[in-house]
């Protein structure tokens, strides 16, 4: 696994090249999350470097997260990665969701967010791998049958890539991580 000495954003461009190298390396389509579009533009950026004839699945940010009907993800730039070919899945979070809904109001520990924050253990990147990988399933944007590169961060850009056998929420456990492949040492001072 490679280490990286910082988390967020500044490994984009290195975390972009590790997924794209990953992907080619499973024969196989890369899931991503993006918030603006960033990402995934550092993404194809690599893709045409590498000749990378995968896809891309681009995971946003539940709408309303930041601001009520509205997505941080602007209607402009998701028609222009339509039209490059990116699929681009918007959808409840897997790992928080209504389950929020109820913690936010009643307070108190709920097992959903237990294992969203066991997961960040091995940093935020991590869990937002999986939580998007389950994203994509309930979407029916990738196989459940085959394992997929997912792309996260900490906070914002991309700073983990992890292989995943995906799986749908209703069977989250039957999800597998294969390989972690790059991530923030996490390692303090
Ligand atoms: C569904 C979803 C859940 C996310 N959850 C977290 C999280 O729990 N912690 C975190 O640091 N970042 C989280 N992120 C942010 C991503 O890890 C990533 O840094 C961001 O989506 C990149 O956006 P950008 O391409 O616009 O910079 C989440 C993003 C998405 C789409």
């Amino acid at each position: 696994m490679q280490g990286f000495k910082e988390k967020g954003r500044v490994n984009t461009q290195d975390t972009a090249a590790i997924a794209v190298e990953t992907a080619i390396r499973y024969n196989t389509d890369i899931v991503a999350a993006s918030n603006t579009g960033y990402t995934i533009d550092a993404l194809l950026e690599e893709k045409k470097k590498q000749k990378y004839t995968g896809t891309i699945i681009h995971v946003t940010h539940a709408q309303g997260f930041v601001k009520k009907d509205e997505n941080e993800l602007s209607e402009e730039k998701r028609q222009e990665l339509l039209e490059q070919g990116v699929k681009v899945v918007t959808s409840g979070h897997a790992l928080s969701g209504t389950e929020r809904g109820i913690s936010s109001v009643f307070k108190g520990a709920y097992p959903v967010e237990i294992m969203a924050h066991t997961l960040r253990m091995f940093g935020a990147g991590v869990k937002v791998c999986v939580e998007c990988a389950l994203m994509a399933a309930d979407n029916g944007a990738v196989s459940v049958s085959r394992p997929v590169v997912c792309v996260g961060g900490t906070g914002g850009g991309a700073d983990t890539v992890c292989v995943i056998t995906p799986s749908y929420s209703a069977k989250v456990f039957e999800l597998k991580i294969n390989e972690i492949v790059c991530k923030p040492l996490l390692i303090e001072g």
